[in-house]
């Protein structure tokens, strides 16, 4: 979704804050924008479509001189993908100029107060409202940081923003509620970013902003000065963190695209997964963020998983190995049905927020929930330092890298990674044998292995997914824990390749959706041996008797399947709770190399973005 870059410094900003919108691009966008001040004042840009656009205008326009910039790609909310409703944003006087991550809930009351002041609107946005209130206030003669500081007071929402006037040419204002914001702090400039990624290219110092913190970054001749207060003007220490993150892993490399990195990448992600967590020996598991909640966890009554998209599919694998494993009642939901249908949460209950970006509105909004009702909420997150792992009393990071493919991958095995470590950390500490334990830790310790085998496969998958590519309907079928991997099968394929796919447990075919089966379409059975791989063979009987494709995963050793499959993808056998995290890998190239085949922007589709901040 939108991305935000700020740039205060002795360099040109403009190259600057291009580069840093070309990291952001994988957020989602459609349409862009740069203000710079320089010797002639502030001056910007706007253009809808890509940040390669708006570079090749700013270049037919001659550029924009000036060592202090903001930049934006914005994800239309609140008017349509215009220049006009573009980022940045300014004063109906033009001296002051802001991009701005979020929404002003109260826009409409702001607007019709500053229309009665006399200024004119060129946009529909919430966000130039916010610009217009900054300079009405700024005429007042407040600096720029009281201004903004002023100006946030009065505002209900959420914001990341990043402001700048043509009067105050040294100096860069910030500020954060609820939309993230990193202070990166290089030797001689500060870069602010929404996302470290446009960050780690100029320094790995970041301090990450607070709700209702505000940061004054000013470079001039007696150097770097930063000055974070809250916006009632209270002092704040800032915390410095080092960025866990390298260049080369958002870089890509020698692949066409950041999802093939990522699911090729998938065994080294799963080794840095689980690195420190398995105590083989002991048959126990290490999860140091949980250390000291290890008591509540296994006493808990009930988990709540929550999540949306993939993650949710994720937090389905956990509700199943919960149960399984550690014994206790578990169930998934969405999180935005959780939030709003008033949901039974009392002290006993641990939800569970799972989240990539740790950013997504729905699973925060359903975090926040569950907490004012009491659950002790543990994070399952990726992005370190986001929203939901700082809003979580307690959580796991996944530790798989960066993901910049829209099309979740190596999160998925991540989040199941790090649920299959908790259910077996809680399991131990009620009813499995440590013997028990060590077995499953062993064969995780074999997973980035196994898994390396699967990916290997990418030209053979890529080969046979050539035969079903022209047809418009697919189903994905899996039973217990191979039904959640149907549904990720499923939305892969549809939000990358536009093909409309269904996921379901594969016995539900049979109340309604067999009618859709014709001849030649493509049935995905994700089938590898186990306690239904009998009733599932059953159900792939049904659907070949109808004319439909049988693509199967299934166990390498498993010649029996043949009979029945048109097409075959082989996975090493693993017992059952550990099968999502090899049965998935295969969907995932099927989907790849399908994208691929069409012609699709794999790590753009149409209509997505990265990190869903909007509920
Ligand atoms: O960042 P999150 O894990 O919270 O994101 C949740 C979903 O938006 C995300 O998994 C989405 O479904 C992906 N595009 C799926 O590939």
């Amino acid at each position: 979704m939108c991305g935000i870059v700020a740039y205060v410094g002795p360099k040109q900003a403009q190259p600057i804050l291009l580069e840093g919108l070309k990291r952001l691009e994988y957020r989602g966008y459609d349409s862009a924008g740069v203000a710079v001040v320089g010797e002639v004042g502030l001056k910007s840009a706007r253009s809808v479509g890509r940040v390669s656009v708006l570079e090749q205008n700013l270049a037919d326009a001659g550029g924009l001189a000036g060592s202090l910039g903001i930049a934006h790609t914005r994800w239309a909310t609140h008017g349509s993908p215009t220049e006009a409703n573009a980022h940045p944003h300014t004063d109906d006087a033009g001296t002051i100029a802001l991009v701005h991550n979020g929404i002003i809930e109260n826009y409409a009351t702001l607007r019709t107060f500053l229309e009665g002041k006399g200024h004119t609107f060129s946009s529909e946005t919430d966000t130039e409202v916010l610009a217009q209130l900054i300079g009405e206030l700024r005429r007042s003669g407040l600096s720029l940081e009281d201004a903004v500081k002023a100006a946030l007071r009065e505002v209900t929402g959420a914001y990341a923003i990043a402001c700048i006037a043509q009067d105050e040419p040294d100096t860069l204002v910030v500020a954060r509620k609820g939309s993230p914001l990193l202070v990166g702090l290089g030797p001689d400039c500060y870069i602010a970013a929404s996302d470290a990624q446009a960050i780690i290219s100029h320094t790995t110092q970041v301090i990450a902003l607070d709700d209702y913190q505000v940061a004054k970054l000013t470079i001039n001749g007696q150097g770097p000065d930063l000055r974070t207060t809250t916006i009632d003007d209270i002092p704040v220490s800032p915390v410095v963190q080092d960025l866990e993150m390298s260049l080369d892993q958002i870089e890509l490399g020698d692949y066409s695209h950041y999802m093939q990195k990522e699911i090729m990448e998938q065994p080294m992600a799963l080794t840095n997964a689980l690195r420190g967590r398995l105590d083989q020996r002991e048959g126990r598991v290490v999860l140091g963020g949980l250390a000291n909640l290890a008591r509540d966890l296994v006493r808990a009554r009930r988990f709540i998983l929550i999540g949306q998209g993939t993650a949710m599919h994720a937090g389905l694998v956990g509700e199943y190995l919960l149960e399984d494993l550690a014994k206790v009642p578990a169930e998934v939901e969405y999180a935005s049905e959780f939030r709003y249908r008033n949901p039974i949460v009392d002290e006993g209950t641990v939800v569970v927020a799972i989240s990539q970006s740790g950013e997504t509105a729905d699973t925060l909004a359903a975090l926040t929930e569950a907490k004012d009702r009491g659950a002790l909420a543990i994070g399952v997150v990726n992005a370190v330092g986001t929203t939901i792992a700082r809003e979580t009393d307690a959580g796991v990071y996944l530790h798989v890298g960066p993901e910049i493919g829209v099309a979740s991958t190596k999160a998925f095995i991540g989040q199941v990674t790090v649920l299959t470590l908790i259910s077996l950390l809680i399991g131990r500490r009620k009813y499995l044998a440590k013997d028990v334990v060590a077995t499953y830790l062993a064969e995780l310790e074999k997973m980035p292995g196994y898994i390396e085998r699967v990916v290997n496969q990418t030209d053979y998958i890529r080969d046979e997914t050539m035969k079903y590519i022209e047809r418009e309907n697919w189903l994905f079928l899996g039973r217990g824990y191979n039904y959640p991997v149907a549904l990720e099968g499923a939305l892969k394929l549809k939000e990358i390749s536009y093909i409309h796919a269904e996921g379901m447990p594969a016995a539900e075919m049979k109340h309604g959706p067999i009618a859709l089966i014709d001849e030649g379409m493509p049935v995905v059975f994700v089938a590898p041996r186990g306690s239904q791989y009998d009733k599932v063979v059953s159900n792939i009987e049904e659907v070949r008797a109808r004319g439909g494709h049988i693509i199967a995963v299934a166990d390498e050793d498993d010649h029996e399947i043949e009979q029945y499959a048109d097409t075959v993808f082989r996975v090493p056998h693993v017992p059952e709770p550990l099968q999502p995290l090899i049965t998935t890998i295969p969907l995932q190239l099927l989907a790849y190399h399908a994208a691929v085949a069409r012609g699709h922007d794999v790590d753009k589709p149409r209509n997505l973005a990265k990190s869903v901040t909007v509920e």
